[in-house]
Order: structure tokens, then sequence, then C-alpha cells
């Protein structure tokens, strides 16, 4: 038999276990996981009917207010099964990270679009996705990553999901990757405060391992929606990962990059491209070149000089 681990060994074993996405215990007994959700739900739902709504604009600064999206009158924000109120979710990376885990289905992804789309400021989608228990990967991140940069940017990047370094300080693309964007931002004469910064997935899957397609799509909403209040003049997608979950395609990132594509947000098309993410450019350098053309290409949209799209590459 083996023998007890002591506190510290402990504590090393479990934070291994965290890292590696393993977020529910095996006991003797068999455990019905759906049963123990729909609990869950049940008790989320009596939960919401007993709070009062979230306040519905107000939340917002005043570097946020910005009015609503052409043809969406603001809703007053309505509870729904996987909104909390804010303040009201376990602690994130809280050491019963299985204790609120939902499984992921289809009533998740419409409760992620009705949260979605109660928020009628950036700030206001703030909190709602920092009181939103739908997605799993909240249970094991130490913050939730929302963005970084100018909320009236004309230039907007989306990522794909925070590593470690964001995850820390709560902040997108500030680990290496990150200093690679700033760098390449300079090279067309841009700071990255007169950008916006986002990730399709705000929230950092354990062990930098790459989110699930579910988790994909109950966060799909809440990125669309972050899209659709910057209103930028020109998206950007940073790797293949955040272009295929938001143009729905399934090029690869090789074909996609460089082209430019219409981004639907419902109520007008912006112009957008892909380009590689800065975390394959620092394992490939090589590819840099590749990258570089596609920053002209958003340089010489943002400043309104034609383009063509043909690209020699
Ligand atoms: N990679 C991403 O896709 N997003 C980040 O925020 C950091 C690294």
């Amino acid at each position: 038999m083996t023998a007890p681990l002591n506190p510290t060994d402990l504590e090393v074993l479990l934070d291994f276990y965290v890292a590696s996405g393993v977020d529910a215990a095996l006991g003797d007994a068999p455990v019905n996981r759906f049963e123990e959700s729909a609990h869950h739900a049940a008790r989320a739902q009596a939960r919401a009917r007993a709070a009062p709504p979230l306040p519905a604009a107000g939340i917002g600064t005043a570097s946020s207010a910005r009015p609503p999206v052409q043809g969406q009158a603001p809703q007053p924000p309505r509870p729904s099964p996987a909104l909390a109120r804010p303040g009201s979710s376990a602690p994130p990376h809280s050491a019963s990270a299985s204790a609120g885990a939902t499984i992921p289905g289809d009533d998740v992804v419409m409760a992620a679009r009705e949260a979605a789309g109660q928020a009628a400021t950036l700030e206001a989608l703030r909190e709602i996705l920092a009181g939103f228990e739908g997605c799993n990967l909240r249970l094991t991140a130490k913050n939730l990553v929302f963005s970084d940069g100018a909320e009236n940017a004309r230039l907007m990047f989306v990522g794909e999901a925070p590593g470690r370094e964001e995850d820390a300080q709560g902040v997108p693309f500030v680990g290496r990757s990150g200093k690679l964007l700033d760098q390449m931002l300079k090279a067309i004469g841009l700071a990255r405060e007169e950008v916006y910064i986002a990730n399709a997935v705000p929230w950092r899957p354990p062990g930098n391992r790459v989110p699930s397609p579910q988790e994909a799509e109950i966060c799909k909403p809440f990125i669309r929606r972050q899209i659709e209040l910057v209103d930028p003049d020109v998206l950007v997608f940073l790797g293949g990962a955040s272009a295929k979950l938001l143009v729905g395609t399934n090029d690869g990132i090789m074909r996609l990059r460089g082209k430019w594509l219409d981004y639907q947000t419902g109520s007008r098309a912006i112009r957008a491209i892909a380009t590689l993410h800065p975390a394959y450019l620092l394992r490939t350098p090589i590819q840099k070149r590749l990258a570089w053309r596609d920053f002209v290409k958003i340089k010489a949209a943002l400043d309104g000089r034609v383009q063509t799209d043909v690209d020699p590459t």
C-alpha cells in the first residue's frame, strides 16, 4: 500500500492534475454526472429566478458607452440558466473545480447567445461573461481574459485562447506571443494602445491545450458580440482557430491567410483578414515574411489605399 502523501506533495499532485485538465476525481462508486448537472442547472435556475435582474446599460464606463449596434435595441438583461449574477460565481481556480461543472450542450450555447445579446456595452459584456457559468474553462482559469486596448479602435485582433501569462494577468497577448505582436504592430506604425485585442475563448484551457469544439462554440456568441460592440473597420484573426470559428471555413491557415474576407456581424459586414499566429511565428521565424505581407495589407486598408487581393505567395 502506498504511504499517504504529505500536504506539499499533495499540492504538487493537485497542481499537476489541474494543469492536465483533470477536473473530476474517480471514486469507488459510479457517479451519474448527467443527473448531477441537471441538479446543478435546476439550482442555477432557481438562483436566477430569485436574483434581481442585472443592470442593463450604465455598467459601462464613459469610454465604453458606445451606442447600441444599429438595428439592435438594447434589452434589459434576463437571467438565463448558465448566467449567474456577477459575484455569485465560484471563485476561479477553486480547489473544488468540478463543483460547478456543466456538461456542454445546445442549451448552454443558447444560454450563451442569450446572455451575450443582453450586453449593450463592452463593460456590460465583460460583467455578463464574468458571471457566465456555462463554460467549464472558467473553473481552472485564474482570470477571465477579456480584452486589451482601445474600445473605439479601428483595428481589432482576435486570438485563440489565453496562455499562462495572459491567465495570470487577465490581459490578452502579454506573453512571448504578445511581445511579438507588439513588434509587428510597431512595424506598421501602431501601438498596442491604439488597437483592440481579444480572444475567441476568454479563459485559459488547462495546460494550454486547444479549446474543445464545444468550448469554442459556447464562447462564440461572446466574441461575436464583442466584435459587434467594438465595430472595427478591420478585423484580424490571429491564427486559423479564430478564423475558422468566426468565419466558418474549414480551410487551413496557409490557404486562408492574407485574403480579404467579409465578417458578418448580423447588422453589417466588416473587412476581415487572417494571418499567422505569433506563437507559430516564434516557432517558425522564416514565416514572418508572410505575416509581414499581411500586416502591410492591413495597414493599407486602414489608410484607405486601394488593394487588389493578389498575393504572390
Ligand atoms: N495566444 C492567444 O491566442 N491568445 C493570447 O492571449 C495569448 C496567446
